[in-house]
């Protein structure tokens, strides 16, 4: 079985939920102002789930969109990747109640937990099991709703995230296919993993009423201190994809990177060299939505006609954890 095979992106797909938090909606709800958030972070509005709508629903009309687009359906797929940090449930992982939702076969399916980086991991492992030759057809899907995680009295973090899936069916290229997803680069340092942290919820901090009193069911951030990481590391991948392929920033048509916050952006493209009208960027739309981000990039700029086949694209992400890695492909 073993081969010598490479992957190819077939689909693409995204969705945010209808649901619409703007800037002025926090200024209602905290000591904030639409100027501060727009020039601190790019945000104007966050898209959030409705009640009852959960992370595997906005997966599923991610994946069902990707599926049309690769011409392929649920019954063709052969494994199942769901990254996300905030699933419907601890246990069973969002991939399988996704399996469930789409009619898939018995296909393996599982969670990926690697926050904002969730989706470069993904296309790093799906990348793999199709150059084994293990599978042919794999769904991997970013989807997060982060906002019932998030506390609407902390301004510094409440102001940031958003809701949305986005998901993409790679599938094994024809041989010869020079549109093929080229490299990837993974990084994680978990000394310092305590800058962004979810605290409650897992086996060290179960839930409790004193969780409740505390609000560690919702996410905390060292804000500052993660901001120099994302720029350092983010220009650190950035370099290692181009240099791992020999490649030029001039080459690169596109950089996807994680959407966190706009200067953070800009500051990569400055150290990176790279023209910022060439960076995608439309968090002023989604906020940060972690694992969904990249894809949902991915797809706004591919329908806004920017993204196209035959392009050299060079995504970047970098989350708690801190993880962090690259993905540099020909579309
Ligand atoms: O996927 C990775 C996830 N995390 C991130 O991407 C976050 C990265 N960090 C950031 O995006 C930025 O650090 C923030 C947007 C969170 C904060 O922006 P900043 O420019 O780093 O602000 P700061 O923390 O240095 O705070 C500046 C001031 C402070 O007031 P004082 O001490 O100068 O009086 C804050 O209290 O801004 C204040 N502030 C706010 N003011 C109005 C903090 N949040 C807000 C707010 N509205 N929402």
């Amino acid at each position: 079985m073993a081969g010598n095979y490479r992957s190819r992106v077939a689909g693409t797909g995204s969705y945010l939920p209808e649901k619409l938090l703007t800037n002025a909606d926090l200024e209602k709800m905290v000591d904030t102002n639409d100027q501060w958030i727009t020039e601190r972070t790019g945000i104007q509005r966050r898209h959030l789930a409705a009640d009852g709508e959960h992370t595997s629903d906005l997966a599923l009309k991610a994946a069902q969109k990707a599926l049309a687009e690769a011409g392929l359906t649920a019954q063709d797929l052969d494994l199942i990747l769901v990254a996300t940090v905030s699933g419907d449930q601890v246990m069973p992982s969002t991939a399988c109640v996704l399996q469930s939702k789409l009619g898939c076969r018995h296909i393996m399916a599982f969670d990926l937990s690697a926050a904002c980086s969730g989706f470069v991991y993904g296309l790093s492992v799906a990348d793999q099991f199709i150059r084994t030759g293990m599978y042919k057809n794999i769904l991997v899907v970013g989807a997060e709703v982060l906002h019932r995680f998030v506390n609407y009295k902390d301004r510094e973090t409440c102001i940031l995230f958003g809701d949305a899936a986005g998901a993409w069916v790679v599938t094994r290229a024809n041989e010869g296919d020079s549109n093929i997803i080229m490299s990837s680069h993974l990084h994680a340092d978990g000394s310092l993993g305590e800058l962004f942290v979810l605290p409650a919820g897992g086996s060290a901090i179960p839930f409790s009423q004193q969780v409740l009193n505390d609000g560690s069911q919702y996410v905390r951030m060292k804000g500052r201190e993660i901001f120099k990481h994302a720029v350092r590391t983010l220009t650190q991948c950035c370099h290692e994809a181009l240099d791992a392929n020999g490649c030029k920033p001039e080459q690169v048509d596109w950089l996807v990177p994680h959407q966190a916050n706009a200067r953070i952006l800009d500051s990569v493209a400055d150290h990176f060299q790279f023209p910022k009208e060439k960076v995608i960027m439309n968090l002023h739309e989604t906020g940060n939505t972690s694992a969904a981000s990249i894809p949902v990039a991915f797809d706004l700029a591919k329908q806004e006609g920017k993204i196209k086949r035959g392009q050299l694209i060079l995504l970047a992400a970098f989350g708690a954890g801190l993880t962090s890695g690259s993905v540099l492909l020909r579309y």
